[in-house]
């Protein structure tokens, strides 16, 4: 596929009426031309088919070599509360989950036709997709202003096809898990247009949808996600014990061994069989 076939296609395909859709070869990353397109006031999508300076959460970087997905989507805030209502970022705290709840119905419609396989990716709090304990997906979701209106930037990575440095030990790639490594150059591509298509047209309706169906969007994230009902431990504030729901915020309650409730917004969460 040719640069500008790829980009034109996904146009044609997802029909988006002002969206500027922007699909390269190499980008340090997808995030970063984003942010700096929202700040000229334009919904965009910008995908890379590598990355040189992936970002990661928690001031990390992403493995972002060829054969997977590296994309941003940045969506303005105006339409997606309710009419009459100032945008305010403190509600949109649950977005990165309704990425990753988005990222879960693409990878499982995708694969589903494309290889007949049933796969249902779990989330793990606060935004990793995982399957069978490996993390395929992880999600950077960032806020911009432009003359007085907000977007937000989506940044979501997925391991396809891509080669994963041996220190990812937690890592997986989605093709280890569907044995979809026999297909040749164009079938691999064709797949992941097909789950960029999915991916992209998900999230732009998840999140315009984010602050009105709030509530169902939340229920379907807690009931795929692998975090609830697990004894866990968040390192950095030294709480243990079990994860007993998403608040409306996104935030995990945590259920400690003295019978208290901690609440926590952010930051890495080990799970315990
Ligand atoms: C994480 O798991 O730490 C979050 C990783 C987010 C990676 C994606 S890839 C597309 C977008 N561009 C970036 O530089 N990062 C995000």
């Amino acid at each position: 596929m040719q640069y500008t076939d790829r980009q034109e296609r996904l146009k044609e395909r997802l029909a988006l009426d002002g969206f500027e859709i922007v699909w390269l070869d190499e980008l340090d990353s997808t995030n970063n031309l984003s942010s700096e397109l929202a700040l000229n006031g334009k919904e965009n999508i910008v995908i890379s088919e590598a990355q040189t300076n992936g970002l990661g959460r928690l001031g990390r970087s992403f493995n972002s070599a060829e054969g997977g997905i590296y994309e941003s989507v940045a969506i303005c805030l105006d339409e997606v509360f309710p009419e009459g209502e100032e945008p305010d970022l403190g509600k949109t705290l649950h977005f990165p989950l309704i990425c990753a709840l988005s990222a879960m119905r693409a990878v499982s419609e995708a694969v589903s036709e494309s290889f007949g396989t049933d796969i249902i990716p779990d989330i793990k709090w606060p935004n990793d997709l995982v399957i069978k304990d490996k993390k395929i997906s992880g999600i950077l979701c960032k806020a911009a202003q432009c003359k007085g209106h907000w977007y937000i930037i989506c940044g979501i990575g997925i391991n396809v096809f891509n080669d994963l440095s041996k220190e990812l030990e937690d890592a997986g790639r989605l093709a280890d898990l569907i044995n979809a490594d026999d297909l040749d150059a164009e079938g691999q591509k064709e797949f992941l247009f097909e789950l960029i298509a999915k991916l992209t047209g998900e999230i732009i309706r998840n999140i315009k949808m984010g602050i009105v169906e709030a509530d169902r969007l939340l229920d379907e994230i807690e009931e795929h996600c692998i975090t609830i009902g697990k004894y866990v431990e968040v390192p950095e504030r030294n709480i243990k014990g079990i994860a007993r729901q998403i608040g409306d915020d996104g935030a995990l309650s945590i259920e400690t061994d003295e019978g208290e409730f901690e609440v926590i917004t952010s930051g890495d969460v080990v799970i315990y069989k």
